[in-house]
């Protein structure tokens, strides 16, 4: 949360998720760690509740939970507004922008002016406080591109140069650079690959680790709206290999990966220079985030999350795995060590407080089909795991404020092949369900009719299903 906010009363402003103090915000921009700080711009309209010229606002934390609001970063010029885009610490000065001791910082994102998107560049010499565009703008000119956007920037080792990868309506193209002011094209990806029911925004290239062996993968995220599995935008991913040029995906042209089955996790991309990859998304979908219903500011984002890989017989499958920051203080509400469940069917866990979390693990993957309920006056918000049809099913179509848009009141649906555990975070105005240590991920935002104060576990889990379940408060 926003650290001046805590006194605030606004009814979904969530706690444990960063949301700016007034206005709309869409996507995390610039993402990079410098000297202790995780620097967290993102697509913000000062001015208004609703997406208008971009800005790119700006917050910092320490770790990554509590968040500091600071002044605007990057103003609209007469190039454009300022859209989506990255950040690096350009430790070696490559592009000459560093005036003192401190390491520049250069930011990469679109001009959206009104003919045209081109790709600029801005460089900060006091930690990311003050932004200086470069003259030399645009870095790359629009080459007859309708939709040319969102630039994600990394240090390439192997080939000693910057990459860039940039969305292209339908395919990503990739440009290096030995400065980050003059950039060659090298080569593109996806005409024919995964998902095309929308547009192509977002990229991240990134380099994984494979749990358990020796290995990494590459990994191409991109954002795709609309075109998501269950409607509006999603995030796909492809893995492959990229050697300085090229990307090759290990995938076949039909398949269709998706990093999270929920409603509500868009244009996610990684942190620059942590040393675990970590990402964080906008917590909404196009297709209603002009009106959802919060009073003063509208938009936040995900809890940030770990990345690696799970290997499935010569497949490679995205794991994600919340970062909760160590100084959050948890408070035990219920544990399957410390109660006699058996006797309580269905299982009812009165909530004190939120957020909260619940951990589950489940006896050897044989899970029966089960119904977890989140519960407030006027508000209920149904997980259900089905075992029959190995599916997981968030319904949220009577939890709470669901009439500003027909997009909004859904099921939504994620295919598992097992259930052997979840951890579910619980917000103001969001739910993140992580399955199998993150293999599986729902994020989906809800506005509760009365904060959630009740858990409920049908009659069909019993206490021999499960290992072990617990529920922690969290507070900040
Ligand atoms: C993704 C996106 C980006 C663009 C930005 C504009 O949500 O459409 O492609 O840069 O939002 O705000």
């Amino acid at each position: 949360m926003n650290k001046d906010l805590k006194m605030e009363k606004e009814t979904f402003r969530p706690i444990c998720h960063f949301s700016p103090s007034k206005h709309w915000i869409n996507d995390p921009n610039g993402l990079v760690y410098y000297k202790g700080e995780y620097h967290l711009f993102y697509q913000y309209h000062p001015h208004s509740m609703v997406w208008g010229p971009m800005h790119w606002g700006h917050a910092v934390s320490t770790d990554l939970c509590e968040w500091e609001e600071l002044p605007v970063a990057l103003y609209p010029d007469e190039l454009g507004q300022i859209f989506s885009g990255s950040a690096v610490v350009d430790w070696h000065n490559t592009s000459g922008f560093q005036e003192g001791e401190e390491a520049v910082l250069v930011a990469i994102f679109t001009h959206h002016g009104e003919d045209n998107e081109k790709q600029s560049i801005a460089y900060s010499n006091d930690s990311g406080r003050s932004w200086m565009k470069y003259e030399g703008n645009p870095v790359i000119p629009n080459p007859g591109i309708k939709d040319f956007r969102d630039p994600k920037v990394f240090w390439h080792e192997e080939s000693s140069k910057w990459i860039m990868s940039l969305a292209c309506g339908d395919h990503i193209q990739f440009y290096g650079s030995p400065n980050l002011k003059e950039w060659d094209y090298l080569s593109s990806f996806g005409e024919t690959y995964g998902g095309h029911g929308g547009v192509w925004e977002c990229p991240d290239l990134i380099y994984l680790d494979v749990e358990g062996e020796e290995l990494k993968k590459w990994v191409l995220i991109v954002s795709l709206n609309p075109g998501g599995p269950n409607g509006g935008s999603a995030i796909q991913y492809f893995t492959g290999d990229f050697d300085g040029t090229t990307f090759v995906t290990d995938q076949k042209e039909e398949d269709e990966k998706w990093a999270d089955w929920g409603r509500d996790f868009y244009a996610a991309v990684t942190w620059s220079g942590t040393e675990q990859p970590v990402w964080i998304g906008w917590m909404n979908n196009w297709e209603y985030a002009n009106q959802t219903p919060t009073a003063e500011f509208r938009g936040s984002m995900s809890i940030a999350r770990t990345l690696s890989l799970e290997n499935k017989q010569g497949n490679y499958y995205l794991i994600q795995k919340p970062l909760m920051s160590n100084r959050l203080k948890k408070q035990l509400i219920f544990s399957s060590d410390q109660a006699d469940f058996g006797l309580e069917s269905p299982l009812n866990i009165k909530i004190p407080a939120l957020p909260f979390m619940i951990d589950l693990e489940m006896k050897d993957g044989n899970s029966p089909t089960f119904t977890v309920s989140l519960k407030g006056k006027g508000t209920l918000l149904a997980i259900t795991f089905d075992q029959t049809s190995q599916q997981v099913r968030v319904d949220r179509t009577k939890s709470g404020r669901v009439d500003f848009s027909e997009h909004f009141p859904s099921i939504d649906t994620m295919p598992i092949d097992s259930l052997k555990d979840m951890f579910l975070l619980v917000d103001h105005a969001s739910i993140e369900l992580f399955i199998n240590g993150g293999r599986y991920v729902m994020t989906e935002s809800f506005y509760p009719a009365s904060s959630i104060d009740l858990v409920e576990f049908n009659t069909s889990i019993e206490q021999a299903d499960y290992e072990q379940l617990t529920i922690q408060t969290i507070h900040m």
